[in-house]
């Protein structure tokens, strides 16, 4: 059954008329038209659907009930930018490494590697390695991932 909700998605208060059993995902992409976050297995195992929330947390929001995020801020990849329209440090470093093949797991890299950050200005390389440990790139970037990684923690 339908009801009126607020989610607090890149800084803006959002009020939504939506059954609160809809997975994030879906409001994120159907009704915000955020199409950061993409839809890849449905199923909470290939991280392109990651979202980050209260600013440190990587999660996907494929299964994720939007009921159970209305207290927490979320981010998606549009809300990196910055408010003049300039990338972030790892938006720009992606770019200047040339990671993406495809670019379907690029959402889920930037995003789990924005969270990480946050908990870590400074990761060294195996705690970049982990925090990639739910995002699946049939294309096989993640060693140009990494080091873009690196590269924007260098700048920030
Ligand atoms: S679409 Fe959410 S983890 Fe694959
Ligand atoms: S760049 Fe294609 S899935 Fe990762």
């Amino acid at each position: 059954m339908e009801a009126d909700l607020t989610l607090h998605v890149n800084g803006q208060p959002h009020a939504l008329r939506v059954d609160p059993a809809t997975p994030l995902l879906y409001v994120l992409r159907n009704q915000l038209a955020l199409n950061g976050p993409k839809f890849g297995c449905g199923l909470q195992q290939c991280g392109a659907c990651m979202v980050v929330l209260n600013g440190n947390l990587a999660w996907p929001s494929c299964q994720l009930p939007v009921a159970e995020v209305l207290h927490m801020t979320i981010t998606t990849l549009e809300g990196l930018t910055r408010p003049d329209g300039s990338l972030h440090p790892l938006q720009q470093a992606f770019i200047d490494e040339q990671v993406p093949q495809c670019g379907y797991c690029l959402n889920g890299m930037v995003m789990s590697a924005a969270a990480l950050l946050q908990q870590d200005p400074k990761p060294n390389e195996e705690e970049i390695r982990n925090s990639l440990y739910r995002v699946l790139c049939r294309c096989s970037v993640h060693s140009r991932a990494i080091k873009a990684i690196k590269r924007a923690s260098e700048m920030s």
